[in-house]
């Protein structure tokens, strides 16, 4: 197998894992706009950063499944990232993040904890989390600003042109699934 899809089958595993894991704790709407089709593009965005940046994609996909696994309010959550790095260390006692050492899982609670605080500084791997949720601000309409963005590739134009692109399509395919409903 190569080395990419063997990242790929790697990262495969923690989405189940993780899914089954977030799922029945997550107090929102499962396809609200902090649920599971959120988690999967952040997941995505982030493999994309950590394949740039030499990172490891485990830790960001990690991070996708859990970052907003604890909140209660699909507005201002204040303590949310507290909550949910509280939870990625119950599940790490338990056993469950196999995939880190004790660093990555020292990254991970600390990308978790601090990401919605607008952080542009810091390590390789929290930017590359906070950048892979900050892109998927196109959900809601907001085009992500390249001066909010901490790493070189989520700035670049055609990936920020690629993230509204794919978010339009996805608010038209709902718009015409609701005209036929
Ligand atoms: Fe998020």
């Amino acid at each position: 197998m190569s080395r990419t899809a063997d990242q790929a089958a790697r990262c495969r595993r923690i989405v189940h894992k993780a899914l089954a894991l977030v799922r029945p704790v997550f107090a929102l709407e499962l396809d609200g706009i902090h649920g599971v089709p959120h988690w999967s593009r952040v997941c995505r965005h982030g493999r994309f950063l950590a394949g740039e940046l030499g990172l490891d994609p485990a830790l960001t996909t990690w991070f996708a499944f859990l970052h907003d696994s604890r909140r209660r309010d699909d507005g201002h959550d204040p303590g949310h990232g507290r909550r949910g790095a509280d939870f990625a260390l119950r599940l790490w006692r338990a056993g469950s993040i196999e995939e880190l050492d004790r660093r990555g899982f020292e990254l991970l609670a600390e990308a978790i904890r601090w990401h919605s605080g607008g952080r542009t500084e810091g390590e390789p791997a929290l930017l590359a989390c906070w950048d892979a949720d900050r892109l998927d601000l196109a959900r809601l309409g907001i085009r992500p600003d390249p001066r909010k963005l901490a790493t070189a590739p989520a700035r670049r134009p055609e990936v920020i042109e690629a993230v509204v692109l794919r978010a339009r399509r996805a608010r038209d395919r709902q718009r015409h699934s609701a005209r036929w409903w």
